[in-house]
């Protein structure tokens, strides 16, 4: 019964993320789902089925993934009710999925999670690190059309949505927003994952302006 609440979000996730180009496709949710997972079993939590269908619904709202966000909140509630998750749980996993991103936290500072929004909120994070973190993040300055890399444009530090959402360059998103994701971390390990992506990702810019320079 529980398993099958996670399968349906999961499923549901699947239909609506599926054609996404932007990295936030199915199998992004997929990883986070996974991730955070194993996080919530270093927390010493039981009962996952929160923490797994937020990871799965996470994206399906979000502005940058869906045209209408106002619409895909309605058939979201709609279809947690069909499902028979409670008031309690839909509520939890709205909660959850409308207060992790960090554009928000730009603008209001750290949210108040729950210990599975936390969770999640670092699943999420440890997502946009790493090898994989590098690629997806090329991967969306090619989406929106942002040069790779120009040193003639500084890095910024961005206080509204609105500002961070404009375009930047694909080296620049490393300084304004991965590298700060370590200290952000709720969990402990989930900061143990993100320091060690961290060290990668600075090796690879290391190694990409060596090449850059031809030094
Ligand atoms: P959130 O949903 O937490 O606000 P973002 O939408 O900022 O997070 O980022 C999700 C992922 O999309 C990032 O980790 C990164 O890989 C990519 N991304 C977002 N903004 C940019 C950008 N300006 N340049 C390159 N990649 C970006
Ligand atoms: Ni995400």
């Amino acid at each position: 019964m529980k398993q099958n609440k996670v399968n349906v979000t999961r499923q549901y996730a699947k239909e609506k993320l599926g054609d996404d180009r932007s990295g936030h496709d199915f199998y992004h949710v997929d990883r986070v789902a996974k991730i955070a997972k194993k996080l919530a079993e270093q927390e010493g939590l039981k009962d996952t089925v929160i923490i797994e269908a937020a990871s799965y619904l996470h994206d399906v709202i979000d502005d940058k993934v869906v045209e209408n966000v106002a619409v895909e909140k309605e058939n979201l509630q709609k279809f947690l009710k069909e499902q028979n998750f409670s008031v309690e749980e839909i509520c939890e996993i709205f909660e959850i999925i409308e207060n992790i991103s960090f554009s928000k936290e730009l603008e209001e500072g750290k949210a108040d999670l729950t210990l599975s929004g936390k969770i999640v909120q670092d699943a999420d994070r440890i997502d946009a690190l790493g090898a994989i973190g590098i690629l997806r993040t090329a991967y969306y300055g090619g989406h929106t059309q942002s040069p790779l890399y120009d040193p003639n444009i500084a890095p910024q530090t961005f206080k509204t949505k609105q500002a961070y959402r404009e375009k930047s360059t694909v080296i620049n998103h490393f300084y304004e927003k991965l590298f700060k994701l370590p200290a952000t971390m709720n969990t402990q390990a989930g900061e143990k994952e993100a320091q060690e992506r961290l060290i990668f990702m600075k090796e690879f810019l290391k190694k990409f302006y060596d090449e850059w320079n031809l030094s």
